[in-house]
């Protein structure tokens, strides 16, 4: 018979740390999708605390204890998986265990070297007043590197649940849809908590209400005098523009050539790529197409 296994809290966990994880991704690296991108980084680590006091308090199936697996038995069910004479698990199964713990670890990394860039490269968040311009760079590329980790990891667990689903008949991803599974019922979890979800929900809506009424981070992209600034070393006093940090990491991947380019001439001639500089607008540069034609780039 169809027995509850995974509690509403846990189901909805699941999936909105799917959509945090999704919408983050699609919304990196990209100034006016920032709001957006910071929100679903906190909401990520939101429902990662959430996730951690569920695996003690939650549901049969939810708790830590339901599914403490060694690194060895999580490593040996991989094995017996593709042999093809692996058990089928009601809760957590010890490779899907394994998936579970590294993705919440992730998720942390993710989002706390999220934070320290957003300090960093914006001089916004929570962390703002103790990130100095060049540690946001250097957190830039671990946040990056993590990121890549998660998303690696996603993709093994989407082929695990795709490898037990065929391998036991049964659809695991509507298993975690509807909380339900084919089992005896004495198996069957209590409660499906409603209580607790509706909490849960209740405290994501108020946060999002909060960030987006106001709190949400903005992307400085055209307070280019701000970002300046904030890439200068406060011991230091830059004589020019183009000896801070921030135009240099704007302008590294020009090449010699386009500098001394007759059109160019020099680091200093900012109206030759940035159109509107003499209104103070330096997005939106394109060198001179004449330069670049000359050049083969792009
Ligand atoms: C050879 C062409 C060229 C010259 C000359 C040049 N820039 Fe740039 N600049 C660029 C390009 C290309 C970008 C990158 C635009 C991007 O990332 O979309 C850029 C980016 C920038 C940005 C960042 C804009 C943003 O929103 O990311 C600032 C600020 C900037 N330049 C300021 C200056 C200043 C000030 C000068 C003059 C001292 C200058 N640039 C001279 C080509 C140039």
């Amino acid at each position: 018979m169809k027995i509850l296994v995974w509690d509403l809290p846990t189901r909805l966990f699941h999936w909105l740390f799917a959509a945090s994880f999704v919408v983050a991704y699609l919304s990196a690296g990209e100034d006016n999708w920032l709001d957006v991108h910071v929100f679903s980084g906190y909401l990520m680590l939101v429902l990662l605390g959430f996730r951690l006091v569920w695996g003690f308090v939650g549901g049969r199936y939810a708790r830590f204890s339901s599914f403490r697996f060694s690194l060895g038995e999580g490593l040996g069910y991989l094995k017996q998986v593709l042999a093809g004479s692996a058990r089928r698990h009601l809760g957590h199964n010890p490779a899907g265990s394994w998936a579970v713990y590294l993705l919440l670890g992730l998720a942390f990394l993710a989002g706390s070297s999220g934070l320290v860039t957003l300090a960093g490269q914006e001089g916004q968040g929570p962390l703002a007043a103790w990130v100095p311009y060049a540690s946001g760079e250097v957190f830039k590329e671990a946040h990056e590197a993590v990121v890549n980790a998660m998303l690696a990891m996603v993709i093994l667990h989407l082929a695990g649940v795709a490898l037990e689903s065929w391998r036991h008949r049964e659809n695991l991803p509507r298993a975690m849809l509807s909380g339900s599974k084919a089992g005896a019922p004495e198996a069957a979890a209590p409660s499906s908590r409603r209580f607790s979800a509706l909490f849960l929900v209740a405290a994501i809506v108020a946060g999002g209400l909060w960030y987006f009424g106001g709190a949400a981070v903005t992307a400085r992209a055209h307070d280019a005098g701000y970002k300046i600034n904030r890439s200068i070393d406060p011991r230091e006093t830059p004589v020019r523009i183009t000896a801070t940090p921030y135009w240099k990491g704007k302008h590294e991947y020009i090449p010699a050539s386009v500098w001394h380019s007759p059109r160019v001439g020099s680091k200093a001639n900012c109206v030759a790529c940035h159109q509107n500089a003499e209104r103070g607008l330096f997005v939106g540069a394109a060198i001179p197409t004449d330069v670049t034609a000359k050049l083969a780039m792009r």
